[in-house]
C-alpha cells in the first residue's frame, strides 16, 4: 500500500487535458442527451513525470507501487517497464483505483531516471452522456519506490512535487478518437509536479492486465473510389495496427480505422457515430519508423491511409488484436464450415470486448459495459476462455454503482455525473445471474458470499417497483432489445412487463438457490419466488400460452421455469411452430436470442433449433457470415442488399447473437457444468447429434482438467466419444437412452443415428 507518495499532476491548475464537449447527440437507445461527443482535439498537454535519483547502498530488493487518475507507462533507465497496456485499468474510480506493482531489484544502477508518461484514459474520457470527465479534470499519477537495502534499512521515493514534468510527444489521447503522436518533438519541460488529491481508494489490481494477443499480417491492400489505399487485414478486431513507415523526420501519417467497406468500396465511418478512431503520428527521424499507439485500440477491419510517406507494401502493416489476457479454455469444430465461421465469428467477438470490461462493443463512441451484454455472454465467454477473475473484478464496479435501493444502472463502471441508466429488467439481473454462472463454472462459493447482499437488494428492488409486490410492472427497460420481430427493433414486439417479471422470478429464484448454498434463512426470499410464479401465470398466461406471442415470451417461459412440466410440450409446439411461421429466421434480441434454442431442444425439438442455427436468410446467425461477418454483428440485417440502414446501432462487433455458442457447445456438443458439482466436479454430456453438422467435437479445460467430447454420424450409425479427468463425475445421456454416470476417464459408445 502506499504510505508516502502523493498525487501529483501537471504544476499548472486546469490544464487542457482530454476535454469533452456539450454537444446534443442521440444515443442508440434513441434518448437525447447532452455531451456524447469528445471534440477532435490536437493541442492538449500530456505528462511525462520525471525522477532521478540514486541508490545509496548495495539493494537488496526494489518495489515499485504504481496507479493513475488516467492511464500511464513506466519507463526505467528508458527501457519499458510497465506491460499492462492499460494499467492501472478501468474501474468504478469513485470507489476503487487498482495498483500496480513492480520488481525493479534487477532493473536499478547505482543512478536511475524512473518516467511515467501518462494520459486520461477513461477516467478523464467523456464517456456517453456525461457532458464532462467521466471521473476527474486531471490526470494525475500516484507511486512510492521501496529500496530495501542489503543492510536491512530501507528508503522510500515517493510520488511528490520534486519530480519534473515535461510535455509528453503524446499530443492527444482519446478512448473514442484515437491518437496524435509526434515522434518528432523534443521533450519540453513544463515545471514541477503539481501535488494534489483524487477522490479515490486504491486498491490491489483484481485480475490480469491487457496484453497484445494475435497478430494478423495484411489479407489485401486495396483502393477506395478516390485512388487512397484501404488496408485489409480480413478480421473485425479490436486492436491496433503497427506499422513501419519509411519517410523525412517530421512526415505525417494518418490512418483511419473502420470495420466495413461501403457499397463504393470506400471506408465506411457513420456506424462509429462521433468516435474518429484516428492514429496520427509526426517522424521522429529519417529512415524506419515502427509506430504504434501508447494508450488507445480502436475497432476495425480496414485502415485507411490518409496520408503514408513511402511504399505502403503488405508488410509494413500488421493488426494486433489487445484484450486482457485469459486462459484460452474452449476449441469447437464441426463438419459443417458455415458453423465453424460463425464459432470463429463469436471468438472475435470476445477477443474485440473483453478489454478491462466486457463492452458492448470495440468501435463507436459507446464501448461501455452494458450489463445485458455481458449477461447474456457469460456462459459463451466462459467456454472460450477462463473469464473467472475478468468479471468477478468487473462485478466489484457493478456493486459499487448500485444505489441504496438496490437499483442497478444498466452500465457499470456507472458515471453517476452521466445519463441516469435504467435499472432494466435483463440488464439489471446481471448481479444475480453471472455471480451465479461464475460460481457453477469454477465452482467458488465465495463469488456468492460477495454478491449476495447485491443480490438481495436487487430483488428487493424489483419487488419495491411498480403497483405490485409480485410482478414487476411499469418499468423503463429495453426488452428483446433490437428483436426485428415489429416495426421497430427498439421498440420489440414483447410486452417488458411480461420480461420483467420473468426476470424478477429468475432472479427471486437464483437468491434462494445462493442463499441455500450459503447455509442463509432464504425462506422468505422462497415463499416471494412462489408468489411471483403464480402472479406471472395469472397475469401471463392465458389456456397454457404467453399472451405475449414472440419467441423471447415463449423461450422465457420455458428456460425460466415458470411452467409446470406438462405446460411445457404445448408451449414447445407453439414456439417451434411459430419458428416454422417464420421461415426458421431468428426472430428475437437480447432476451430471446441467447434462450432460443435451449427452449426448443430441451423440450424434443432440436431439429428446429437446428433448423435455426443454420437458416441463411436474413435475420439468422448464419445470415450475417453471408454478408461477410467476421465477427457477429449488433443488429441482425445490420448490412444486407439494401445497404446499412440503421447507423444508430450498426455495430459490427457485437457479442449478444454470439450466445448461441452456449447451445453449440452446450446442446449441440453437448457439455454442460452441473449443480450437483460445480466446476465441473460434475458435468453432464448429452450431445444431440445432427446430420448436417455430420460431426463435432469439443475441448474443453475445465478447472479439473481437460474434457474432450465429440459424435460422429456415419451412415446410420453415431460413434460418441468421451474423455475426462478420472474422478470427476460425468452424467452421461445419449439420444434416446438412460442416463449413466461415469467416473473412470474415458467413454465411448456407438449407437444408431435416431431423427427427431
Ligand atoms: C448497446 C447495447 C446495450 C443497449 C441497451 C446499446 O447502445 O450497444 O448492446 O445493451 O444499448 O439497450
Amino acid at each position: 500500500m502506499i504510505r508516502v507518495g502523493k498525487w501529483i499532476t501537471l504544476p499548472q491548475e486546469k490544464a487542457e487535458v482530454g476535454g469533452v464537449s456539450f454537444q446534443t447527440g442521440t444515443l442508440s437507445t434513441g434518448e437525447v442527451v447532452a455531451g456524447v461527443m469528445e471534440p477532435d482535439r490536437e493541442e492538449d498537454i500530456l505528462p511525462l513525470f520525471r525522477k532521478r535519483f540514486f541508490l545509496k547502498k548495495p539493494l537488496k530488493k526494489a518495489a515499485l507501487e504504481l496507479s493513475a487518475c488516467g492511464l500511464y507507462r513506466l519507463f526505467v533507465n528508458g527501457k519499458r517497464i510497465s506491460y499492462g497496456l492499460f494499467d492501472p485499468g478501468f474501474t468504478d474510480y469513485g470507489s476503487r483505483t487498482q495498483i500496480q506493482v513492480y520488481d525493479l531489484t534487477e532493473i536499478l544502477k547505482k543512478e536511475n531516471l524512473l518516467e511515467l508518461e501518462a494520459a486520461g484514459g477513461w477516467a478523464l474520457a467523456g464517456l456517453l452522456g456525461s457532458g464532462q470527465h467521466f471521473f476527474h479534470d486531471e490526470i494525475c499519477v500516484i507511486g512510492e519506490l521501496t529500496l530495501t537495502y542489503s543492510d536491512g534499512s530501507e528508503e522510500i521515493i515517493g510520488t511528490d512535487s520534486s519530480f519534473t514534468v515535461f510535455r509528453s510527444q503524446v499530443r492527444m489521447s482519446s478512448v473514442y478518437n484515437g491518437e496524435i503522436i509526434d515522434e518528432s518533438a523534443e521533450p519540453e519541460f513544463l515545471g514541477f509536479a503539481r501535488e494534489t488529491k483524487v477522490p479515490t481508494t486504491l486498491v490491489p489490481q483484481g485480475k490480469a492486465p491487457v496484453l497484445e494477443q494475435e497478430r494478423l499480417p495484411v489479407k489485401a491492400l486495396l483502393k477506395d473510389s478516390s485512388g487512397r489505399i484501404l488496408v485489409d487485414f480480413g478480421q473485425n478486431l479490436a486492436g491496433y495496427a503497427e506499422i513501419r513507415v519509411s519517410g523525412k523526420k517530421s512526415d505525417r501519417v494518418c490512418l483511419r480505422h473502420g470495420e466495413v467497406l461501403d457499397g463504393k468500396g470506400d471506408l465506411y465511418i457513420k456506424n462509429l457515430r462521433t468516435a474518429k478512431q484516428k492514429m496520427t503520428y509526426i517522424l521522429g527521424r529519417d529512415g524506419e519508423n515502427i509506430l504504434k499507439p501508447h494508450f488507445t485500440v480502436q475497432g476495425f477491419r480496414y485502415l485507411l491511409l490518409e496520408d503514408f510517406p513511402g511504399e505502403a507494401s503488405p508488410e509494413r502493416f500488421t493488426a494486433v488484436a489487445v484484450y486482457t489476457d485469459m486462459k484460452r479454455t474452449g476449441f469447437f469444430s464441426c463438419g459443417n464450415e458455415k458453423i465453424n465461421r460463425l464459432f470463429s465469428c463469436i471468438l472475435w467477438n470476445q477477443r474485440s470486448n473483453f478489454l478491462e470490461v466486457p463492452t458492448d462493443c470495440p468501435q463507436r463512441d459507446e464501448r461501455l459495459g452494458w450489463l445485458g451484454d455481458a449477461q447474456a455472454f457469460c456462459r459463451s465467454a466462459a467456454f472460450n476462455y477462463d473469464v473467472e477473475s475478468f468479471y468477478r473484478n468487473w462485478l466489484i464496479d457493478v456493486r459499487s454503482g448500485q444505489h441504496a435501493d438496490g437499483f442497478v444502472p444498466a452500465i457499470a463502471p456507472y458515471n453517476p455525473k452521466g445519463y441516469p441508466f435504467r435499472a432494466s429488467a435483463a440488464w439489471g439481473d446481471a448481479v444475480t445471474m453471472i455471480p451465479w454462472e461464475l460460481y457453477l463454472q469454477y465452482g467458488d462459493i465465495s463469488c456468492l458470499e460477495e454478491a449476495f447482499d447485491s443480490m438481495r437488494r436487487w430483488v428487493e428492488y424489483q419487488r419495491s417497483s411498480g403497483p405490485e409486490e409480485y410482478l414487476w410492472l411499469d418499468g423503463s427497460h429495453y426488452g428483446d432489445w433490437l428483436a426485428l420481430d415489429g416495426p421497430d427493433p427498439r421498440k420489440p414486439k414483447t410486452d417488458k412487463d411480461f420480461i420483467a417479471s420473468a426476470y424478477y422470478y429468475h432472479s427471486a429464484d437464483l437468491l434462494v438457490r445462493a442463499g441455500k448454498l450459503l447455509g442463509k434463512d432464504v425462506s422468505e426470499y422462497e415463499n416471494l419466488a412462489v408468489n411471483i410464479r403464480r402472479a406471472f401465470r395469472e397475469r401471463f398466461l392465458s389456456g397454457g400460452l404467453p399472451k405475449t406471442d414472440t419467441y423471447a415470451a415463449s423461450a422465457l417461459l420455458l428456460t425460466f421455469g415458470l411452467l409446470e412440466k406438462e405446460e411445457n410440450a404445448r408451449v414447445a409446439a407453439h414456439l417451434a411452430g411459430l419458428v416454422e411461421e417464420n421461415g426458421n429466421c431468428l426472430m428475437a434480441g437480447v432476451v430471446g436470442a441467447p434462450l432460443l434454442l435451449h427452449a426448443l431442444s430441451e423440450n424434443g425439438y432440436a431439429a428446429k433449433a437446428y433448423d435455426l442455427l443454420l437458416e441463411e436468410k436474413v435475420p439468422s446467425w448464419l445470415g450475417m457470415l453471408r454478408y461477410g461477418a467476421t465477427t457477429l454483428w449488433e443488429r441482425l440485417d445490420t448490412y444486407t442488399d439494401e445497404g446499412i440502414k440503421d447507423i444508430r446501432n450498426a455495430s459490427f462487433n457485437h457479442c449478444v447473437f454470439g450466445a448461441v455458442l452456449d447451445w453449440m457447445t452446450g446442446c449441440a456438443g453437448g457439455l454442460q457444468a452441473s449443480e450437483k458439482g460445480p466446476g465441473y466436479r460434475v458435468f453432464t454430456w448429452r450431445p444431440l447429434p445432427e446430420e448436417r453438422l455430420g460431426k463435432l467435437s469439443l475441448t474443453f479445460e475445465s478447472r479439473q482438467g481437460t474434457i474432450r467430447a465429440s459424435w460422429q454420424i456415419q451412415g446410420d450409425r453415431v460413434s460418441y466419444r468421451l474423455l475426462f479427468p478420472k474422478g470427476v463425475r460425468a452424467e452421461i445421456t445419449l439420444p434416446g437412452k438412460e442416463t449413466l454416470e461415469d467416473c473412470s476417464g474415458t467413454f465411448s459408445a456407438e449407437l444408431p443415428y435416431i431423427k427427431e
